[in-house]
């Protein structure tokens, strides 16, 4: 697992940008996982002012989002294709009949979820997984004590998480308690893996992420299993950990070796 800590949460939205651009202009048909959450918002505005630019394009870029609360259809204002299409899809040059996620308003959500893990794979597989985490060391909506063997299904979400995405809601609206989640074995096959956690309220979960051990208790901690997993946090987010010092240093070498390789190596 590489962790790169950077002094903000903007510099870390680029850094993770660096990740994402190296990769669409490597392999411009490449599938994007993507997350949702406030974490993210920084990187998709720097994806998009480069795609705005002419650095990069997603015209030939398919992605795969995490999750979905159950129930809600695409055009709700609280779903997570809603809350993409904003963010980021309605932004950029996405063709947006190549962006999915799992049909949480189908009447039969288990099927919706053999079928998300179907179109993932007649896609390929993800090559990028974008995740971010929950106080809880949650990923997507896998929340602790999670296999960390799961596929796609539906995962009631803890009291911490309803409570932690409350303020997405407004005080007299209906707030899902159930999801349909890509599993913990299905993020693990995606080709390259970036978590990016900023503030402190995540500091705790990426201890345990990055230190171990590796635990149902803690999803995210899984990463530590992938071979091409990079954590890119902000100082916040990493004011837990027991040697920051240690990971700027392996950061300074890598930069000095191959100063255009990004979060490559693992
Ligand atoms: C939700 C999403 C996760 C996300 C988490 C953290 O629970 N399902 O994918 O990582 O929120 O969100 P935030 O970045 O807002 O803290």
């Amino acid at each position: 697992m590489r962790v790169v800590i950077k002094d903000t949460p903007a510099e870390a939205a680029r850094y993770a940008a660096d990740v994402f651009t190296r990769q669409l202009l490597g392999q411009p048909g490449s599938v994007l996982g993507l997350a949702t959450g406030s974490t993210p918002l920084l990187l998709y505005e720097e994806l998009i002012e480069r795609c705005r630019l002419g650095a990069l394009s997603f015209r030939e870029a398919s992605t795969f989002n995490l999750d979905e609360y159950l129930g809600l259809g695409a055009t709700h204002p609280q779903s997570y294709r809603y809350f993409m299409d904003q963010a980021l899809f309605d932004r950029i040059d996405i063709d947006k009949t190549r962006t999915h996620f799992p049909d949480a308003a189908s009447p039969d959500p288990q099927k919706a979820a053999r079928d998300y893990e179907r179109c993932l794979r007649d896609a390929g597989g993800v090559d990028l997984q974008l995740l971010g985490i929950g106080a809880n060391g949650h990923i997507g909506f896998n929340e602790p004590y999670s296999s960390l063997g799961s596929r796609t299904r539906v995962k009631t979400l803890t009291a911490q998480t309803v409570a932690d995405n409350a303020r997405f809601f407004s005080e007299d609206e209906f707030q899902p308690q159930l999801a349909l989640t890509m599993g913990i074995g299905t993020i693990l096959e995606a080709r390259r893996i970036v978590l990016l956690a900023t503030g402190p309220a995540k500091a705790s979960a990426i201890k345990q992420s990055v230190e171990g051990p590796i635990t149902a208790k803690c999803p995210a901690s899984a990463l530590q299993l992938h071979p091409a997993a990079t954590v890119i946090l902000d100082i916040e987010a990493a004011g837990a950990l027991e040697d920051p010092a240690l990971f700027r240093h392996i950061e300074k070498q890598d930069q000095a070796l191959s100063p255009s390789a990004n979060g490559v190596a693992s």
